[in-house]
């Protein structure tokens, strides 16, 4: 009895903490800043008059930036996967963050958080870290639903068509190892807690 209460208090305290592991009071909650207008979702996102070029219901100006790419090689954002792009428009600290909605704005990402234009710093994503799909040494496999099935948990590829060349790739995505809407609260917005690397070794066979 006394340990079904015990079991009945955590659950609780779960819920509760589950409560929080969301956007609101994340890093992306901006209705505290004057230029939001006191909302959450609208710098990146509007029901109507959304750019559907861009999916998403997108309301957030995008880059038109040059890259220099993990390999060292100039490109556009079609080198990027499609939801990467939605990130650089604030990321790569060319365009404010209160560029949304038709106006232009003045606020930039601090230094801190910018990812930039030269990608040869960063962990490689689109074109550069298409994912094997033929058995490799280095990589674990992908299971038919392209979920890699890694120490901590499963992770999902997402899905990426390479404008190049027409073909589906499964590449990684800015958004592969980051939760934009900080569902899970994890450090850094990941999508898993990266203890031990675990996010890491996820994929990779080390
Ligand atoms: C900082 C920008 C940002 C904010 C703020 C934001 N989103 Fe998103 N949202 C994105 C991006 C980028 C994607 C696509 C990538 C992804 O899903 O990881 C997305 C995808 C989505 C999707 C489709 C995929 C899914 O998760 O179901 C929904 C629905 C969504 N957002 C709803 C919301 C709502 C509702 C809010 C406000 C409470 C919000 N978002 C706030 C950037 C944002
Ligand atoms: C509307 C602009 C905007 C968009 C779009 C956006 N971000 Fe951010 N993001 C920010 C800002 C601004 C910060 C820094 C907030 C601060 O200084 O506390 C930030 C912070 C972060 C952080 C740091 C979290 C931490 O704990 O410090 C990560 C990770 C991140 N963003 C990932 C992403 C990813 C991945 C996407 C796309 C799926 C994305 N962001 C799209 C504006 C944006
Ligand atoms: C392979 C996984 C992976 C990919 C892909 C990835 N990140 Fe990260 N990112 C991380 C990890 C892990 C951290 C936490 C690093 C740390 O705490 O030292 C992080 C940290 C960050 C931070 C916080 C930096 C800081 O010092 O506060 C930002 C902002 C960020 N990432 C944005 C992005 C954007 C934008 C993209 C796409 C261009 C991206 N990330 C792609 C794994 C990734
Ligand atoms: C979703 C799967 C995935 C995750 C998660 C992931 N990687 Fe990668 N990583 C790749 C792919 C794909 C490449 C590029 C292709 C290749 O190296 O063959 C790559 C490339 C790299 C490289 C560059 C190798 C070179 O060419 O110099 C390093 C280093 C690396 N990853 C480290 C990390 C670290 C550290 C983490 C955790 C923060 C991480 N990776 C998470 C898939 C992933």
């Amino acid at each position: 009895m006394k340990r079904q209460l015990f079991v009945g208090t955590i659950a609780m305290v779960c819920l509760a903490g589950a409560a929080q592991a969301q956007i609101t009071g994340s890093p992306h909650d901006f209705s505290s800043n004057a230029w939001s207008g006191g909302e959450i979702c609208k710098p990146c996102h509007t029901p109507h008059f959304a750019n559907f070029a861009a999916g998403r219901l997108w309301n957030h100006a995008l880059s038109d930036a040059t890259y220099t790419m993990f390999e060292g090689d100039l490109e556009g954002s079609d080198h990027l996967d499609q939801d990467s792009v939605l990130c650089m428009g604030c990321h790569d600290g060319t365009v404010a963050l209160d560029s949304f909605g038709g106006t232009t704005g003045q606020n930039f990402i601090n230094s801190g958080k910018m990812v930039g234009t030269d990608l040869r710093d960063d962990h490689p994503i689109g074109a550069d870290a298409v994912y094997p799909t033929s058995p490799s040494t280095r990589f674990n496999p992908q299971d038919a639903n392209h979920r890699v099935p890694g120490p901590w948990g499963s992770l999902s590829l997402r899905s990426w068509i390479d404008p190049s060349d027409n073909t589906e790739k499964w590449a990684v995505s800015c958004r592969t190892c980051h939760n934009v809407h900080n569902a899970g609260n994890h450090n850094a917005m990941l999508y898993f807690s990266n203890q031990a690397s675990h996010v890491c070794l996820t994929c990779h066979i080390k």
